[in-house]
């Protein structure tokens, strides 16, 4: 039997020695791409991602164009929300929207459990993504977002600077900001198992507003739920990563929480990210605004990623955050390239 090799984002993910150093791109599916502005034309995103047609091309067009090491579904954070009739919107520009805040016990009843039925247009994209990926063995990553994150949405309505409305009701209703997390935790688990029973080998959970809080408010209001959906899956063969935005001083906490890989973004220097997630594989962490000034430099930015990455194992190259739309589609294969060529991380 000769068996079909471990792809290098997999073995990375796992802290194993790789033949070259992994790489793709948060948010490497969609608006910087010309093919999906095309093909996305108007309307929400969310009708786009409805129709497992149009979300499985957008899912692939990044591997065709930057022969990145992972495809990451076309979906959004607030896709089981949307799919459970919470009412939420995505506004262009400005991000999701929610008609109805979560602001009472009463509104526990609009979070009902996550059935199949409800995400089969999710559970059909990824049916029509896996084959094509076959050939060269590219792994799927699923995602969703953490409980805070989304919780932050839900509270706030939309996105916030000040995290005001979710900061008051952790800190003087604590109870019930907890029946909210544990119900977003059964929500966040079904969504991923659903992904992964259906080829994702890999789920990111975006905790993405995480660096709004305090270590201790992260540790006793953020960190259990994601520590809940990580030993909700635990029991399927997938690989896990956990990212955030502005974590710095959260890394370490963020270490326990149960995944194979700490996502770093661009404020902290990937050596420092690597003592402070201690022996956890690590992604990032070029800033995505340094892709903006033209190739030649976009590479000398990934060179100084990569010597800061180091040789050790358990290194994916990623952004510190996610795709600017603004940025030339040529910059990011002509970086894809560079790491290829040059990365050393773990390589045998
Ligand atoms: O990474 C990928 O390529 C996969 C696609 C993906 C989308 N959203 C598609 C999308 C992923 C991984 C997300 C995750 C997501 N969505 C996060 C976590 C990642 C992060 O950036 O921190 C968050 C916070 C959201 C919520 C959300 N959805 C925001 C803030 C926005 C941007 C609003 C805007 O237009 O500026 C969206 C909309 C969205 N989701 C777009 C895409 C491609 C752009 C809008 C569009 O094409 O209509």
């Amino acid at each position: 039997m000769s068996a079909v090799p471990e792809p290098d984002f997999l073995k990375a993910c796992r802290g194993e020695a790789v033949t070259r150093v992994p790489v793709w791109f948060m948010r490497q599916a969609g608006r910087s791409l010309p093919e999906y502005r095309a093909l996305r034309a108007t309307g929400s995103i969310l009708d786009a991602i409805a129709v497992p047609e149009v979300a499985s091309e957008v899912t692939l067009q990044p591997i065709r164009r930057y022969g990145v090491d992972a495809a990451i579904l076309f979906s959004d954070i607030v896709v089981p929300y949307h799919a459970i009739g919470f009412g939420v919107e995505v506004v262009p520009g400005r991000g999701p929207v929610i008609a109805e805040p979560f602001a009472s016990v009463s509104d526990l009843d609009r979070l009902p459990d996550l059935t199949d039925e409800l995400i089969e247009h999710v559970t059909a994209t990824i049916d029509l993504v896996i084959p094509e990926l076959a050939p060269t063995n590219t792994p799927l990553i699923g995602f969703a977002g953490a409980p805070f994150t989304v919780a932050s949405y839900l509270v706030e309505g939309g996105p916030t600077r000040e995290f005001a409305i979710i900061k008051t009701m952790m800190h003087r209703d604590p109870k019930l900001f907890d029946q909210l997390l544990d119900r977003l935790v059964a929500i966040t688990i079904s969504f991923l198992r659903a992904q992964i029973e259906h080829g994702a080998r890999a789920v990111q959970l975006f905790d993405s507003w995480a660096g709004s809080l305090t270590k201790a408010e992260y540790e006793r209001f953020a960190l259990p739920a994601t520590r809940k959906v990580f030993e909700g899956i635990a029991d399927l063969d997938v690989a896990t990563i956990l990212f955030g935005v502005g974590t710095g001083e959260l890394l370490g906490s963020m270490a326990t929480a149960g995944s194979n890989v700490v996502g770093i973004d661009w404020h902290v220097d990937l050596d420092e990210g690597r003592r402070r997630v201690g022996d956890k594989a690590v992604q990032g962490n070029l800033d995505p605004a340094r892709c903006l000034a033209g190739e030649a430099l976009a590479i000398e930015a990934t060179r100084e990623v990569l010597t800061l990455a180091g040789t050790d194992t358990g290194y994916i190259f990623n952004l510190g955050h996610g795709v600017l739309p603004a940025t030339d589609p040529d910059v990011l294969a002509a970086v894809v390239k560079a790491v290829h060529e040059e990365g050393k991380a773990g390589v045998e």
